[in-house]
Order: structure tokens, then sequence, then C-alpha cells
């Protein structure tokens, strides 16, 4: 299957006065189309800043990056906006929700950069939510909704875009066991309906339903392992989402 990431030597340093951090030190790595990984590594390793490069949320310092076999790595910022919104769909451990908004219209928000007119964005919202299970409370403002809701409302908003790729940087850490498990089986359903998914987790048990782990370390990729399918964790029946 075509590689729908790839990554060539990628840095970044963030420059703050005469201090650098050298937070990825050249990383190389491809992610097919379909893949399922998790990435991981202690605090401080480079998860995030990957997830944002990967995301269109910020450049690389030094390497290449190819999404869908087009670099995005030196396009301006305009440019790289505009692949954000159409290939990328990102879920955050905090949600990112906008309290003054309901949870329909945060997941339509970011369709009026699609070009989608105002029905068509309505449709498609109102799809998502109850793809999440969250029909019933999409004029709920995100403080209405448990931590659990408003994560699956994020993952609806991600998911209404219709990206090639999900990224998701720690998207239970902030959740409760049996709640994380729901927002991990919306995962699990994307994946299971041919999303790509990369996904950052301190949990080895999130990681381990994944198909793929890669550990970072200092800003550099120490272990890039295949989940086997004996070790691999599951929860039962998953639905296509
Ligand atoms: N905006 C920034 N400016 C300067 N340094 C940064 C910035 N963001 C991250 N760093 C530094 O880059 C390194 C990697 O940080 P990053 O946030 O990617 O780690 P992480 O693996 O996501 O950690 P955590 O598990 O705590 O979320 C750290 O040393 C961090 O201090
Ligand atoms: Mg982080």
């Amino acid at each position: 299957m075509a590689d729908v990431i790839r990554v060539e030597s990628l840095k970044r340093i963030y420059r703050m006065g005469d201090v650098e951090v050298a937070a990825l030190q050249g990383l190389d790595f491809a992610i097919p189309e379909g893949q399922m990984v998790a990435i991981m590594g202690p605090s401080g390793s480079g998860k995030s800043t990957l997830l944002n490069l990967l995301g269109c949320l910020d450049r690389p310092s030094a390497g290449r990056y190819f999404l869908g076999g087009e670099e995005v790595g030196r396009k301006s910022d305009d440019a790289l906006a505009d692949v954000r919104n159409r290939r990328i769909g990102f879920v955050f451990q905090n949600y990112n929700l906008l309290p003054q908004l309901t949870a329909l219209e945060n997941v339509e928000l970011p369709l009026v950069y699609r070009g989608l007119g105002r029905t068509q964005r309505r449709k498609r919202a109102e799809d998502a939510l109850a793809a999440v299970g969250l029909a019933e409370r999409r004029h709920h403002r995100p403080l209405e909704l448990s931590g659990g809701q408003q994560q699956r409302v994020s993952v609806a908003r991600a998911l209404a875009g219709e990206p090639d790729v999900i990224l998701a940087d720690e998207p239970t850490g902030n959740l409760d066991s049996t709640s994380g498990e729901e927002v991990l089986r919306l995962f699990l359903a994307l994946h299971k309906s041919g999303r790509t998914i990369v996904i950052v987790t301190h949990d080895e048990d999130v990681a381990l339903h994944t198909e793929r782990i890669v550990r970072l370390r200092d800003g550099r990729v120490v272990a890039d392992d295949p989940v086997p399918a004996s070790s691999r964790h599951t929860l039962g029946e998953v639905q296509e989402l």
C-alpha cells in the first residue's frame, strides 16, 4: 500500500534566544495508508513536536515531510493551512473545543474552510455526531458534556472533514478508564473503516491496540516494531465508522 506519510531526516530545533532545543534529531519512517500507529516515549522525547509537524501545525527545521506523496515541509503558511484543513483531523488531550459553541457548531466550524455550503455542513456535522453516539447532545456546549463526551465531539470534528490522516495527542490522557475505552473504540472503528491513525500515548495498553509502536527518546526513534496479532489487545467486535 502507498505511504501516506513519509519523513526523511526530519528535525525540529526550537530556538529561544541563544538556547537551542533539538526536539527532533533526524527521524526517518513511513506510514502506509490505513495503518494505525502509536507513538510512545518519555515526557520531552518529542512526541507532540512530531505530531505537530505531521499535522502541518508546524514546520521542520530540516529534513523532508511528504504527505500523500506531496512535500509539505516547505510550503507557505497559507498553503500549509490548506493542506491541514483538507487532509488532517486532529484530536487533542484537552479536546480544544470552543466553549461558546454547541457540539454541532464545533464540529461544523472546520467545514467552513472546506468550502462546503451551510446545509451540507450541518448534515455532515450531524452525521459525524451521530456516528460517535452524540446526536442527542448536539445542542450542548462543551461544559455541559462530560470529558469523554467532549472528546467524542472532538473525534466527530476530526471525522467530519473526511481527512486522510487522523492524528491524536494523548486523546485518552484526561479520561477515566471507561470513557477512555469509548474513545479508543472510536479510533479502532475509524481504523477499521480504513483511516490512517497516529496516536500519541503514554498508555502501553492503548498502544497495544494499534498495529505498530514507534518509540522516541531524546528526539530519536529508538524502536519501531509491529504489534503482532497474537499480543494485540482488542475491545471485542468493533463497528466501522
Ligand atoms: N514551543 C517550544 N519552544 C521551545 N521548546 C519546546 C517547545 N515545545 C517543546 N519544546 C521542547 O522540545 C522537547 C520535546 O517536547 P515535546 O512537547 O515534543 O515532548 P513530548 O514527548 O510531547 O512530551 P510530553 O509527554 O510531556 O507531552 C522538550 O525538551 C520540550 O521542552
Ligand atoms: Mg506531548
